[in-house]
């Protein structure tokens, strides 16, 4: 790399590292526009310029006109935005739609070619075209009777062979017939990957570890996660643990990412400082698409689990990513069931008619709140504690896969896409930000609740259970959002002239309730899945590349030069001056943290 040459000059050093940027960039756009397929034609139109997007333009008015707190008296029109499918029930007619917005956003979705879309990507076109590679997550949970082909290869047979190898090694290892380095039964499994390879697990993990049979299950056992590169997430993840009980599953779709491989290595002198290098053979697996770096990192390719370029980080909690961890920890039948709830709703998403498919219509609703209502960020808030982990997973799902600025042929969008995904659950988010969702900006929620609960804690002689009382909430946030509460009523109230700006609710704000029947294996499978396509419906009617992530690559090239001139400037014992190529706030900040460090 240029930065490690001395004899370069500071001009040469950036003039280099631009030539590289630009050379990433270059590569990156000569291979897409190799890959042209089905959903990447070499120039598509954008479908803002298509009618049935300036329609919709249009229809902004008639709904500026509206206010759910009258909406929501029309009841034919409610019940018409309630629909029922594979056991889960989602309520959009707090959304700001009419029914005839509901049938313009679906010739909006004719128009963008979404059917097409979607059917190449179940049949494993290259619809990741600036990757060359199909998007088949949807492989990963179907059953052994469906064939889904790749460049000529049915795929189904190669996912349940690696499926059998997680339920051999994981029984294996939960009946102690897989023992440590010392003879001791391996309870106890940390699991280092990022991103992808961390969040989609680590949200199954906390969406059943609270169920009554998964818990039984995990009798004795402990799942932990190693994200971060800090230091401190080292610290907490490997406290109180025996390196002798304990089994580390390094996950890494590249095996090259450089947080995931640096806690790697610590974790292997965790083990091996205290077992000996043999240990690692039996403390340390992997799961990873690069079996190669796999076995140069020392782990025996016959213990690594693996997977497929069709399969993107962000959508790879069905792989041997999320399976192996949740198989060791609860059982491989737990995580079966976890991928039936999901290939029910790849089913759905696959089979049912656009104006009774859940994934689609909560898409068209959020491309709609988005590009026409201008929305700049969705709520996910589950009444439901166990769902603590959905926000931030479907934040990497959600704002990896369509935060983007251009069209999938490289052109501009002109409007705009992705949105700001954040949440917490209820009703804890209620004591946080509810405030600005309800007085200050617009943000359209999702309102998540289940019927039964994991757990049935009550208090003796109440009628109304800990679960009533969330649910209570649930229901009752909704329909503030939509009604809100207007200066007539708070007069009604005797409320002091003063205080009626401050105590008035405006309404009319949007939310989608989606009812659970219970939070378990299965349904956190269907959750999953029915996010997933929707961000996929989302990305292709926007037009854009939803499998792509070039965005986070300029991050990870700007640290590893930094990283290689913080090991020559602490080798050398010298400090960052202009000539490293860094602006002078960089080149201060660099200095006044090597001058502060304890080494
Ligand atoms: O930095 C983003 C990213 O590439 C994600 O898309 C991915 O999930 C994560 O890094 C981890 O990558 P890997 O599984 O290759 O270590």
């Amino acid at each position: 790399m240029a930065l490690t040459n001395k004899s370069r000059t500071p001009n040469s050093a950036s003039a280099s590292r631009r030539h590289t940027l630009t050379r990433h960039v270059h590569l990156a756009a000569k291979k897409a526009r190799r890959n042209t397929s089905a959903t990447c034609s070499a120039m598509e139109v954008p479908i803002s310029k298509d009618a049935a997007w300036k329609d919709l333009e249009e229809h902004v008015n008639a709904i500026e006109e509206t206010h759910l707190r009258d909406l929501m008296t029309d009841e034919e029109r409610v019940m018409s935005m309630i629909k029922e499918s594979e056991g889960i029930v989602v309520d959009y007619s707090r959304q700001r739609v009419l029914p005839e917005t509901m049938t313009k956003l679906l010739k909006l979705a004719e128009a963008a070619k979404l059917r097409e879309k979607i059917d190449s990507m179940f049949s494993g076109e290259h619809i990741n075209s600036t990757e060359d590679r199909a998007v088949l997550h949807v492989a990963l949970r179907a059953p052994t009777t469906e064939k889904i082909v790749v460049d000529g290869k049915d795929v189904v047979p190669d996912v349940h062979e690696v499926l059998e190898k997680i339920k051999v090694f994981s029984e294996r290892v939960r009946n102690g017939e897989w023992l440590g380095a010392t003879g001791k039964p391996l309870t106890n499994v940390v699991c280092v990957g990022i991103g992808g390879s961390f969040l989609g697990p680590l949200f199954v993990h906390t969406a059943i570890e609270t169920n009554q049979e998964a818990m039984d299950k995990a009798q004795g056992r402990e799942l932990r996660f190693l994200a971060n590169v800090d230091p401190v997430d080292v610290a907490r993840a490997l406290s109180g643990l025996d390196p002798e009980t304990t089994l580390v599953v390094v996950v890494s779709k590249t095996f090259t990412t450089a947080e995931t491989m640096l806690n790697a290595r610590t974790v292997r002198t965790w083990i091996t400082s205290a077992l000996g290098q043999d240990a690692v053979a039996k403390h340390m697996v992997a799961v990873s698409t690069n079996l190669k770096l796999v076995k140069e990192f020392g782990i025996d390719p016959e213990n690594a689990f693996a997977f497929w370029d069709w399969v993107g980080g962000r959508y790879s909690v069905c792989s041997a990513v999320g399976i192996l961890p949740l198989a060791l920890q609860y059982g491989y039948e737990t995580t079966d069931l976890f991928l039936q709830g999901a290939w029910s709703i790849d089913k759905h998403f696959r089979d049912t008619p656009f104006d009774q498919n859940l994934p689609v219509l909560l898409g068209m609703i959020a491309v709609w709140n988005v590009s026409f209502l201008h929305c700049p960020a969705r709520a996910i808030l589950p009444y439901c504690q166990a769902l603590a982990k959905l926000a931030p997973h479907i934040q990497q799902v959600s704002m990896e896969s369509n935060g983007k600025g251009v069209a999938i042929d490289g052109t501009t969008l002109d409007f705009e896409t992705g949105e700001i995904d954040f949440g917490e659950p209820g009703t804890n988010g209620q004591h946080s930000f509810y405030q600005l969702i309800h007085q200050g900006r617009v943000i359209p929620c999702d309102f998540i609740g289940t019927i039964k609960s994991q757990q049935s804690v009550y208090l003796k002689g109440e009628v109304v259970s800990n679960h009533d009382e969330l649910m209570c909430n649930f229901f009752a946030q909704a329909d503030a959002l939509a009604q809100g509460k207007s200066a007539t009523d708070l007069r009604a109230e005797n409320v002091p002239d003063a205080l009626i700006p401050h105590k008035t609710f405006t309404g009319n704000r949007p939310s989608s309730s989606i009812l659970l029947p219970e939070l378990n294996a299965y349904t956190t499978g269907q959750i999953l899945a029915l996010y997933e396509h929707r961000v996929a419906v989302q990305g292709f009617v926007w037009g854009l590349n939803s499998f792509d992530q070039w965005g986070v690559e300029l991050g990870k090239v700007l640290a590893s030069q930094i990283r290689k001139q913080m090991n020559e400037a602490r080798t050398k014992g010298r400090l960052m001056s202009s000539q490293d190529g860094h602006n002078a706030s960089t080149t201060y900040l660099l200095n006044k943290y090597l001058s502060g460090k304890a080494q």
